[in-house]
């Protein structure tokens, strides 16, 4: 295909300056006091379709990858794939990429520092070229996110790495498989060695690899484009290297972490909400913690209904690598253990920062609490509605839980940071009976909303 072949995707483009101020200064005005229920039907997973999305360019053919979720963070991956030098199209959620020209090896400061996912191209990028230049990614509110498994792994098949100026460069005169030892089960260090070692000659294994399911939904991807790799989920993959991956069509599975949200949402406010599209076990030990809480969960096929038959009871939970409690749902859990009948103990292990939503709960009138990473939460605390801003993705949704149980109205600020990673947020929570109304940046208020 030809460039003009691949007509502009809507929505993203580059961030101007003038689009990143319009993105800060977007809200969520919530009118709490609304029960919710009703059926939502999840988007594909964030943190599944960014990998994939790198992973094609593992092929010089043309990939397509379907119910991929229209957010922030995709179109920055889109704008990433095409400064490599990839074709890309994004249509009612079908991604068509052609990385088959010739692809540049440097991947940009500006889209590194706009999401620090995009360091998921380097193994993919010295896989198919030899060599790559990627941009440092900053920390974030969560915490450092330090890249050192990422580099040692790459180093043990063979990469030659040197960091300078702020830039990673990689080179290499041919990976070569090897037994890669991951000193924690990291997520992104996982997929970057799984998609390099695809292209690395021989047997690469990846010990204490990450178990989450979307690494098993980034290596059915791999193996339908003819890579070979055994034991994805487990903490040991193996992989069989050096074989030319051709292109593949793939479905996204569905986001786990958006499900865990919404449902929350529906406890929160003593209502009854099911979300549909994802196999329950994915979300087993959550599951089993709401009902400690005394939530009614029924699982279904591919749905999970959770309603809250009561006053909730405190638990404690402690945030581990998958199968264990999610990090990504504790702080909009920590905002139904404010609803719950005691003190509940939140243990955040994954990061090194992940409660600084806590002092904007508190302005709502949760009473918790934090030592290093522990987190006491003591309810049940009777919310009410005040201006807040989101720290983070997760805690923009949390915020935004709160608001919908708060007393009176609550305005979310800093919006752009949940649009990074929940299609339709609004109108998701408005189909389930929310008061939300969207609120761009100075203007009237918008989208959503009874
Ligand atoms: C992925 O981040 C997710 N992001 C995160 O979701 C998720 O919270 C995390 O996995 C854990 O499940 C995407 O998939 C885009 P890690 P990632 O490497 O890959 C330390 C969200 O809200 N570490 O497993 O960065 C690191 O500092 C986001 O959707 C090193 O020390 O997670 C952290 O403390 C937030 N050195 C811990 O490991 C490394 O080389 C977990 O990081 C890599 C990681």
């Amino acid at each position: 295909m030809t460039q003009a072949q691949w007509p502009e995707p809507p929505g993203h483009d580059a961030a101007g300056a003038a689009s990143e101020a319009a993105d800060r200064g977007r809200s969520l005005r919530v009118r709490g006091g609304r029960r919710l229920e009703g059926e939502i039907v999840l988007s594909g997973a964030k943190n599944s379709a960014l990998k994939l999305m790198a992973a094609s360019l593992l092929a010089d053919e043309p990939s397509t990858i379907r119910r991929v979720p229209r957010i922030a963070d995709v179109f920055t991956m889109v704008d990433m794939l095409r400064a490599l030098g990839a074709k890309v199209t994004f249509d009612d959620g079908e991604l068509r990429i052609d990385p088959s020209g010739p692809l540049n090896e440097r991947a940009p400061y500006e889209l590194v520092r706009r999401m620090r996912a995009s360091i998921i191209v380097m193994g993919p990028m010295v896989a198919r070229l030899g060599r790559a230049t990627i941009a440092m990614p900053g920390g974030c509110n969560i915490g450092p996110r330090r890249i050192d498994f990422h580099i040692r792994g790459l180093q043990k098949l063979g990469a030659a790495i040197e960091i300078e100026h702020g830039f990673i460069e990689v080179t290499s005169d041919g990976l070569r498989g090897a037994v890669v030892p991951l000193d924690y089960p990291s997520v992104g260090a996982t997929e970057n060695l799984l998609m390099a070692a695809t292209a690395a000659q021989g047997t690469t294994v990846i010990d204490n690899a990450a178990r989450e399911p979307e690494i098993v939904d980034l290596a059915k991807f791999l193996m339908s484009m003819g890579a070979s790799i055994h034991g994805a989920g487990t903490s040991s993959i193996e992989i069989e290297g050096g074989h030319a991956l051709h292109g593949a069509i793939h479905e996204v599975i569905a986001d786990r972490i958006e499900a865990g949200t919404y449902l929350l949402a529906g406890v929160a406010t003593g209502g009854d909400v099911t979300v549909r599209g994802l196999n329950p076990p994915c979300l087993e030990l959550f599951l089993n913690k709401l009902r400690a809480m005394g939530v009614q969960v029924d699982e279904g096929d591919r749905t999970i209904r959770a309603r809250a038959l009561g006053a909730l009871r405190p638990v404690d939970v402690s945030t581990l690598p998958h199968p264990g409690f999610a990090t990504d749902l504790q702080a909009q859990f920590m905002v139904a253990l404010s609803l719950a009948e005691g003190t509940s103990i939140v243990t955040e292990n994954v990061f090194e920062n992940r409660f600084a939503v806590v002092d904007e709960l508190n302005r709502l009138g949760a009473g918790i609490t934090t030592s290093g990473h522990h987190a006491v939460v003591s309810g049940p605390r009777q919310l009410t509605g005040s201006v807040v801003e989101a720290p983070d993705l997760r805690g923009g949704a949390a915020l935004a839980i709160a608001g919908l149980v708060a007393e009176g109205v609550t305005e979310v600020r800093g919006l752009h940071h949940v649009d990074r990673g929940y299609e339709d947020f609004d109108a998701k929570l408005a189909g389930l009976g929310a008061d939300v109304t969207r609120v761009e940046a100075g203007g009237e208020a918008g989208g959503a909303g009874p």
